[in-house]
């Protein structure tokens, strides 16, 4: 089996314990798919945009953070990155998000993008209340980056909400119809290679909280996917041109009705393997292979 040289970048500030476990799974995978893979922090991968690395260079580069002008430069210089620096950012931003999936005519949430905030201004809580008119009391604000439910708000009524925007600032955020039959619990799809290889149902620590995010508390159960829910996952990967990604799902008043929440282009890899006993760290190695042995732009 050919030998091949990756590296693993990863967040040059963030190192909570889970993240270390993370990586560890990912180059204990690695080597046994015989991919050799070494772990750099972003600092320590300078690139010049537009400019050929002089230094060895590796056959891919694992980019498992969210810094896309590194990510961007480094494909720039020719390497293969899983994800791309685009992919990455599309599926990091929940607005653009939104809008990929939309052209594509996949079922996302109603969401409306709240108006930009230059630093110095103030948001005005009427634009809260203009959305809710459209979407509903409660209405859920959601930061465009953020991760393991720490940015994603609930507001009850305009008061909450002006909170919610004061406490967000100028950062970019959007506004989501909450869909009741879904809090508390969604269904976490691990797409790698253009295949859903499992899934898991999540549900809150409480029934006070309706984000069901391990990070916050939740835990998660093996679920069988639907056709549907299989189809919504792979195509809303596709859309965004994930090599791998942790696809939230929410439910409707019925099985026929799932709307995409949030696609992860850096997801936790260990609630999954706990809930499903599958490592799809293994997964992505293989497909990692199989690319590098048959290159293929994926859509
Ligand atoms: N529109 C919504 N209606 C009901 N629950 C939601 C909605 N949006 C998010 N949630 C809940 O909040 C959780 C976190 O939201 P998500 O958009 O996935 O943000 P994060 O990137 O922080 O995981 C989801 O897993 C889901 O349980
Ligand atoms: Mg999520």
């Amino acid at each position: 089996m050919e030998n091949y040289n990756g590296w693993l970048i990863v967040n040059s500030y963030y190192h909570p314990a889970k993240f270390t476990s993370l990586y560890k799974m990912l180059q204990e995978a690695a080597e046994k798919a015989n991919l050799r893979l070494s772990k750099w922090t972003s600092e320590q991968r300078p690139t010049i945009i537009g400019s050929l690395a002089r230094e060895p260079r590796p056959d891919f580069v694992l980019y498992w953070d969210k810094d896309v002008f590194l990510a961007r430069a480094l494909e720039l210089s020719g390497l293969r990155l899983f994800n791309s620096g685009k992919a990455i950012q599309l599926a990091d931003d929940k607005a653009e998000t939104a809008l990929t999936l939309a052209e594509k005519g996949i079922p996302i949430v109603d969401t409306i993008p709240a108006p930009t905030c230059f630093p110095g201004c103030r948001r005005n809580p009427a634009t809260a209340v203009q959305a809710a008119k459209i979407l509903g009391w409660p209405l859920v604000i959601k930061e465009n980056k953020g991760s393991f439910g720490a940015q994603v708000y609930l507001a009850r009524d305009e008061k909450e909400a002006e909170k919610i925007l004061m406490h967000i600032g100028e950062h970019d955020c959007i506004f989501q119809r909450f869909i009741q039959e879904s809090a508390g619990k969604d269904i976490r799809v691990t797409v790698v290679g253009g295949k859903a290889i499992c899934a898991m149902e999540r549900h809150s620590a409480s029934k006070q909280e309706f984000r069901s995010n391990i990070g916050a508390g939740g835990t998660a159960t093996a679920h069988s996917l639907t056709p549907l829910e299989e189809r919504l996952a792979v195509d809303a990967a596709n859309a965004l041109g994930l090599d791998f990604a942790g696809v939230d799902i929410l439910m409707g008043k019925d099985e026929n009705e799932r709307y995409i929440c949030e696609v992860n282009s850096n997801p936790q890899l260990q609630s999954t393997f706990d809930s499903c006993g599958i490592n799809p760290a293994t997964n992505i190695m293989w497909h990692i292979r199989s690319q590098l042995k048959n290159p293929a732009i994926v859509e």
